[in-house]
């Protein structure tokens, strides 16, 4: 279109480019706007109560009815140009915002799954399994205590007095209860767990039969966490025992010998696997011996590797579990299940049981 130049323009014309600067220049603003905020404050320059356009309407009050009319319908042409640019603005920007949303969101159903791999037991709970199974083919029922245990089962019903120096071998972790004397602590060993037991199977016993009938005999073994203020490769604050006991009429130190060989080779599953009794002292057994295995063949071949402590029962042991040591007798041991764990897979340090490092524990199952 060929423009007048502007001296040469009726009113009119003058008048309409200066609304098509205001449609093109709104059109612009709203474009450049990317953001919901950015447009709204846009639009307030060209609508808003002193936006441009606003403010043109606002001018016409000097106009004859003639020129009102053809000024107001030529703003409303503008006003209705620069709303269109508005809304046109706004889907874009929100088709834009639901776009991204959508992407952010988007989900690759072609991707693999991420499976739930299935969990194992630890190397120790299956060492407690394969001994609670092993004894359990040779009659022993399996019995727990309290892993805060008054001082008297950890100590002195186990023939250790207060002032015993074997108490000094165990050096624990006291807690609060008890008595000032003697106060609760961190069970040091399993072997409280054979007085405990042996009390109730008493109890038991007398509750049943009031006729002098023979008690049957006590064959139980006690796995569980024990606890000694003790730390480098070999030894952990917290550790497993297993205790075991035989209390009968008849029960002598050769089926101690019996027992516990049988138990060693099922477990190593290997005969060709020697036992040393070695002598030794315990205050709850009397004699009292530590037994030491040794491998014939394979990679721990020709070394002597102590695995437990054990023992004839001491006569006031017996007779702090409500029996009369004259009658009864039989004997005791307690292993360290860490130690079996070790044993059976080859495994050197300890600690590796308790850094709970998947890489490790997922070989056990
Ligand atoms: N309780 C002992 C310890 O922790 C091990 C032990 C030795 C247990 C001889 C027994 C036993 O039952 O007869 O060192």
């Amino acid at each position: 279109m060929l423009r007048c130049p502007d001296h040469f323009a009726p009113n009119g014309y003058e008048k309409m480019n200066e609304l098509d600067a205001i449609v093109s220049s709104a059109q612009g603003a709203f474009a450049q706007a990317v953001t919901p905020a950015d447009l709204e404050n846009a639009k307030a320059r060209f609508l808003g109560k002193t936006g441009s356009i606003t403010e043109l309407m606002k001018g016409m009050g000097a106009l004859s009815v003639e020129e009102k009319k053809t000024r107001g319908a030529a703003i409303n042409v503008a006003k209705q140009a620069i709303e269109a640019a508005l809304n046109a603005r706004r889907q874009a920007l929100a088709d834009a915002e639901l776009q991204k949303q959508l992407q952010a969101e988007a989900l690759d159903v072609s991707l693999p799954g991420r499976a739930r791999g299935a969990g194992g037991l630890h190397p120790v709970s299956l060492t407690m399994e394969r001994i609670e199974a092993i004894f359990g083919s040779m009659g022993f029922e399996v019995a727990q205590g309290p892993e805060i245990e008054a001082d008297w089962y950890n100590f002195t019903a186990l023939n250790t007095p207060e002032d015993h120096p074997a108490r000094s071998m165990h050096d624990t972790f006291y807690v609060e209860g008890g008595s000032a004397k003697a106060p609760n602590l961190l069970r040091t060993h399993t072997s409280p767990v054979q007085v405990r037991h042996a009390l109730q199977h008493v109890a038991a016993h007398k509750a049943k039969t009031d006729r002098g009938e023979p008690m049957p005999e006590i064959r139980v073994i006690a796995p569980g966490r024990t606890y000694r203020v003790d730390s480098d490769a070999t030894h952990s604050p917290m550790f497993h025992q297993c205790e075991g006991l035989w209390i009968g009429e008849n029960v002598s130190f050769k089926d101690l010998k019996y027992v516990f060989t049988e138990f060693c080779r099922t477990f190593f599953e290997s005969d060709d696997l020697v036992l040393r009794f070695r002598p030794s002292f315990f205050p709850f057994t009397e004699p009292s011996a530590e037994i030491d295995i040794q491998f014939q063949s394979g990679p721990l071949a020709g070394r002597w590797l102590e695995v437990a402590g054990s023992g004839q029962v001491h006569p006031n042991v017996v007779r702090n579990m409500g029996l009369d040591p004259e009658k009864y007798i039989g004997f005791a041991f307690g292993m360290g299940m860490d130690r079996f764990t070790m044993l059976r897979y080859g495994v050197n340090d300890l600690r590796l049981f308790f850094d709970g490092d998947l890489r490790f524990l997922s070989q056990f199952k």
